[in-house]
Order: structure tokens, then sequence, then C-alpha cells
């Protein structure tokens, strides 16, 4: 089964179970200015979580393209490892007042075990453990419900795991006490694949479904968004009780193929065959890393310069700046060669193979007409940069790792487009760490004066 089949497969059941298709936003909403990105499904349906009624009606489904790249540091620097991306799709289902607990989490048991036939034995489960900060209670319905579901299974072990505010409650700004007055918010509930791979002890003493050494991996989130923040910080119940689901397509095709690595799946494996071709490197050991990142900012960089935005200095432009100058700095470290920007356009090319044959219906608007402007945009950019990359690097190795400092690794951002993560993960190889505060103040000097 490819990702194609499951995403497919995904929004037939929920349509078989009286949902309404609606297609995915563009990266960047327009009528939303307090987000850079879409960065997960519920973004464009908060007015009808909060009430409004939806010309589609009440219960909806999707396949979301989100980007997560809102900090100045933290989504960029977790890409490397076997799961995490800044750029990746969500299939998403909603209950608007409709249905709750019961039918989601049953659904996707279902959807999981009957549609995608993972084995339930290999899948685990956390719930809310209540916040007395805000006074929201134990989810102990949603506890119940999985047992129920595995006992039917055949399944009696322990396999609900609960845990407080950090890890299952959900909104978009995160925490309840982060979450402005008006944000609707709510427990979640997520299931874990496990691969079954030896648990790693820098991660902690024991094993467990959060545990982020590898073994398990987190396939999809029941949110069950039902409360809204008060501007006196408590909590209120909304007029309807709403679920709002989310599940990475990239992770979900993973567990079908039970291997733990998202970038072998079909998603990417077309970007690191050509990332292997154009390096003359192959996938394995401590090129991965490098590759990751390359196959994740490229694929993110077609979808910005197809949603219209180009390379700045501020803003999304930023952030596709970023993409572009970051996937040139680890080509340069993967191959020790600077590459000629028609090897990055060519590794671009395949993210329009690799989405091809999705119906417009799902509204990802990635058409063949854009690879042109694709083509161009990246030229410029790294022609340019490729003409200072090898100055930059040369002025980094001239001063000793220990005296790197925030202002030093300001001015190699300034005089040759280095940003912060890249200075700071060639600084990360040879055992340092760039104090980011001290970037972060050069950096608002700086945007002050202009
Ligand atoms: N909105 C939820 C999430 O992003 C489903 O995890």
């Amino acid at each position: 089964m490819n990702s194609m089949e499951i995403r497919q497969k995904y929004v037939d059941f929920f349509k078989q179970r009286g949902h309404v298709q609606v297609p995915s936003s563009q990266l960047v909403l327009n009528n939303d200015p307090t987000t850079l990105f879409v960065s997960s499904g519920m973004q464009p349906l908060v007015p009808y979580l909060l009430g409004d009624s939806h010309p589609s009606g009440n219960k909806l489904v999707n396949s979301q393209i989100c980007l997560r790249a809102q900090g100045f540091l933290d989504d960029f620097m977790e890409v490397g490892d076997n799961r995490h991306t800044t750029f990746f799709e969500m299939l998403g289902n909603w209950s608007l007042g409709s249905y709750f607990k019961q039918e989601q989490l049953a659904w996707f048991f279902e959807f999981l075990t009957a549609e995608l036939n993972l084995n339930p034995q290999k899948l685990y489960i956390s719930v809310f453990s209540g916040d007395t900060d805000s006074k929201i209670p134990k989810d102990i319905e949603s506890a119940e419900i999985w047992k129920k579901l595995f006992e039917d299974k055949g399944i009696t072990d322990v396999r609900v795991f609960y845990y407080g505010v950090k890890k299952n409650w959900w909104s978009k700004s995160g925490l309840p006490k982060d979450m402005p007055s008006g944000e609707p918010g709510g427990p979640d509930s997520e299931v874990f694949y496990d691969f079954e791979t030896p648990h790693d002890k820098r991660f902690g003493e024991e094993c467990h479904p959060n545990c982020d050494c590898g073994r398990f991996l987190e396939i999809g989130n029941s949110v069950f968004m039902q409360y809204v923040k008060n501007a006196d910080g408590t909590f209120s119940n909304l007029p309807q009780k709403n679920v709002d689901f989310g599940g990475g397509l990239e992770r979900l095709t993973a567990a079908v193929l039970n291997n733990s690595d998202i970038f072998n799946t079909d998603l990417y494996k077309p970007l690191i065959s050509k990332i292997s071709k154009v390096s003359g490197k192959e996938y394995i050991k401590e090129n991965k890393p490098y590759m990751r990142v390359i196959a994740d900012h490229l694929k993110g960089a077609v979808f910005l310069i197809s949603n219209g935005v180009i390379p700045s200095n501020k803003m999304q432009g930023y952030v596709l700046r970023k993409y572009l100058r970051r996937s040139a700095v680890k080509m340069q470290l993967l191959c020790s060669k600077t590459l000629p920007s028609s090897d990055y356009t060519e590794i671009a090319e395949q993210v329009f193979e690799i989405y091809k044959d999705i119906p417009d219906n799902f509204g990802f608007n990635l058409h063949s007409e854009a690879k042109q402007k694709v083509s161009e945009v990246i030229s410029e950019e790294l022609t340019k940069f490729g003409k200072t990359i090898k100055k930059g690097l040369k002025e980094f190795n001239k001063v000793s790792p220990k005296d790197i400092d925030g202002k030093f690794a300001f001015n190699l951002f300034q005089t040759y487009g280095f940003p912060f993560e890249i200075t700071n993960d060639l600084l990360n190889n040879k055992g340092f760490s760039l104090n980011k505060e001290e970037f972060t103040k050069e950096f608002q000097k700086h945007q002050e004066k202009s």
C-alpha cells in the first residue's frame, strides 16, 4: 500500500461515515495575520469549531498540507532524524458538534486495523491525565473506550497511558497557559505505532509511548475540542463538542511499511534518490541527516514557491530563503562540493512527480505549470548564495569554534547569508553550540534599525 492509496482510503472511509471532503487550504492563509503558515488541518476551521455553521455540514474530512516553521529555531532543528519534517501532510476529520469520543476513537481504530491492516498489538495510546490549574478533568472516558476496543481484539495488557498538559492537551498555541482568550482547545488522545526497535537509554531509563528514542511513532491525534479560554484565564465549555483529528500521512505510511524511517516512504524516496545521484553519496549512516534536511526543505520550498512566496528577509520569504540556503550548505557538508543550482532544480522536480496523481479536489494546487517558476526562483537564490557559501565557510573556519559568538554568527548571516541554524549546525559538528539569545539580540537590533 503506498501513500496515495492510504490518503484515498482515509478520505473514503470517512465519506462512507457521512463526512464531506473539503479541499486543503494553501500553506499561506491570506486572511489570518496571526500565523505565517497553516500548521494543522484545524487552522482554517477555527470559526466553525467555535460554532459558526460550515457550508459543507458538520462532518468534514481532508488532507491538509502543513508547514511547521514558526519557531525561530526549533522546528528546523528537529529535522534530520527518522520522523521529523517541517513540511507534511495531515489527514484530518472533524466533528463540528456532531459525534464525539466514542465514534472517533472506534473509527480511527477501525481505520488502522481493518483498512491499513496494522496489527493492534503494535498500537499504544495516550490520554489526558487532567490539569488542576485549568480545572480540566482526567479523560477517563477515552481510556475506557480504548480499553474496550483492545479487549474486543483479545488484547488485555496495559497500553493506555496518561500524560499531562505537555503531551495530551492541544490548542493552536500549545499549553492552556499560552492560549489567548477566545481560542478553542481540549484534551487529546494519541495513537503510537511500536517499531520494536531497542530502547536508547539516552532518552530515559524506561521506554514509553511518548519516549523520543524512536521506537514509538505518533501516528494520529484525536483532539476533543470542547473548551474555550476566557479572558480571566479560566476555561468554559464551547456551545458544541468538537472532534479535531490529525494524522501525519508520512508517518502512517511508515507504519504500514513497518519501517520507522519516513524518508523511506514513496513521499520522500524519489527526492532521496535524486540527492544521492547529484551528491554521489549513499543514503547511509552519517549522510542520512543531511539528506533528510535537503529533502524536507526542498519539498517545502516547492510548495511555498508554487503558493506565490519568493525569497526575502522577512516573514514567509525568510523561511523560503532559509530552506534554500540550508539545503545548499547541507549539500556542501554532505559532498564537499558546491553543486550548480541546476542540481537543486532537478531534485525539486521530483516533488511534482510525487504529487502528480493527486486529484484536484484535494486542493494541493501543485500544478506542473509552476515548474518553471520553481526552477527560476531556486536558480536565482542558489546561484547568488553559491558564490558566498565557500567564502562564508572559509570565514567560519578561520576562527576557533570556542570564539564564535552570536555577534560573529550574525555577521556571517549579514555578509554571507548564513542563517543562524547553519552556523549553529557547523558549530555542533565541532562539539560547540551557539548562543541563541546573543544572535537574536543582534538580529533584533538590526530589525529595529531597518
Ligand atoms: N490539531 C491536531 C494536531 O495538529 C489534530 O495534532
